[in-house]
């Protein structure tokens, strides 16, 4: 009987491969650098936990099972990664195809990979895809790339009718999960050949400490993973992943907690006069609604807002006590941050207009705190 992933998240331990003789409910912490070669017998050896690692691979069997691909390799960093994938697919003079409202550390990352090996980064808007199609047919793309939601944008994107295009066009099409997560979407079910994601965020979801993961659809995708981030020293330490498993049991109830929290929020912003706009999924005002519910089992506590003025929405920020000027989203305590500022500080004025972000947009990521003591805190700080 295939458990479903809630009963998997609760039963972590169950991943490694180690009988443990006492019933621990944890998995056991390798927290070495070598084994010893001699003192090993079986068809699994490990040698160096760069390479691998028994209590990293508890982690990447769970995430390979969850997501449905073929292999998994945890990172060090979320955009670890998404390097991680470029280094394993792209090669100097490649052609990669990206939706242009990406997170501003993708961004950075495409320019770095522009300017030392000569990749040519073509960007598009994936709701349009006559374009995406005409974009493939004429370039040779290796690469696609997105998020859904894109961030922060908050598009979503129809990762079924993309990975069809890229699939008849040749090209490989990865999916950055860092904001839906396993728990909501599935992109490697709905035709993608990676799914990605920053670990930092909902997936631990206590904010402690940085980590992502890559998995890949076929054996010879994981096999390539799997070499690269040895070759690269992208591997996540397996104290890290420690860190990260504590929060994995809860991330059913957090996605359904910060989902229900987030849509009465922006229920009560709707109203304000100091809001002109809000952009988020889960109401029915949302151009891809619709395609949110059906891709998404539950819509992330993420979203923006428009205020009437940039100075109301620096002053908001500035006088707000609960909320945080953080960047990052899926965190227990609620924060908000001005993109252009914070998080997308790499994109220009003009390539931040060209996907609806200004100077008075402010991205919300609501956490798990009393939602009438949010409200209060908004009331007081726009005053
Ligand atoms: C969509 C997305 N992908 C990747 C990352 C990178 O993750 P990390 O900060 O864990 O390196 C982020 C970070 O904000 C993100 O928002």
């Amino acid at each position: 009987m295939q458990k479903k992933i809630e009963t998997q998240l609760a039963h972590l331990q169950e991943f490694s491969k180690i009988k443990d003789p006492f019933g621990a409910s944890h998995f056991p912490i390798y927290n070495t650098g070598t084994f010893d070669l001699k003192k090993q017998k079986g068809d699994k050896i490990y040698d160096y936990t760069r390479s691998d690692n028994p209590t990293r691979e508890v982690l990447e069997n769970l995430f390979t099972e969850v997501e449905g691909g073929a292999g998994c390799v945890c990172t060090h960093t979320g955009i670890a990664s998404v390097a991680l994938l470029f280094e394993t697919v792209l090669k100097a003079n490649s052609h990669i195809l990206v939706e242009a409202d990406c997170y501003g550390g993708t961004f950075r990352l495409l320019k770095v990979f522009k300017e030392k090996y000569n990749i040519t980064v073509h960007f598009a808007d994936f709701l349009e895809l006559d374009t995406l199609e005409s974009i493939l047919k004429n370039n040779p793309i290796e690469l696609v790339l997105c998020e859904s939601p894109t961030n922060p944008g908050l598009k979503i994107i129809d990762l079924k009718a993309v990975a069809k295009v890229c699939k008849a066009n040749s090209a490989l099409f990865a999916v950055d999960n860092s904001l839906a997560t396993f728990m909501s979407q599935r992109p490697l079910e709905l035709g993608a050949d990676f799914s990605l994601f920053s670990t930092t965020k909902y997936v631990s979801g206590h904010g402690s400490v940085v980590a992502g993961a890559i998995v890949a659809k076929t054996q010879e995708l994981a096999e390539q993973i799997h070499y690269y981030a040895n070759a690269h020293g992208r591997s996540q330490n397996p104290m890290d992943v420690f860190l990260i498993s504590l929060g994995i049991p809860t991330l059913k109830i957090r996605m359904k907690a910060h989902q229900e929290a987030a849509l009465e929020i922006v229920k009560f912003l709707q109203e304000q006069p100091y809001i002109k706009s809000v952009n988020f999924p889960a109401l029915e005002s949302h151009a891809q609604h619709a395609l949110a519910k059906e891709q998404m089992e539950y819509i992330p506590g993420v979203f923006t807002v428009d205020f009437v003025s940039v100075e109301l929405a620096e002053q908001f920020i500035e006088k707000t006590k609960i909320f945080g000027e953080k960047c990052s989203f899926g965190s227990p305590d609620s924060r908000v941050e001005i993109p252009a500022k914070i998080s997308h500080a790499s994109f220009s004025k003009e390539e931040l207009a060209a996907i609806g972000i200004t100077g008075s947009t402010v991205r919300f990521s609501i956490g798990l705190e009393n939602i009438e003591d949010l409200i209060d805190d908004i009331i007081q700080a726009v005053k």
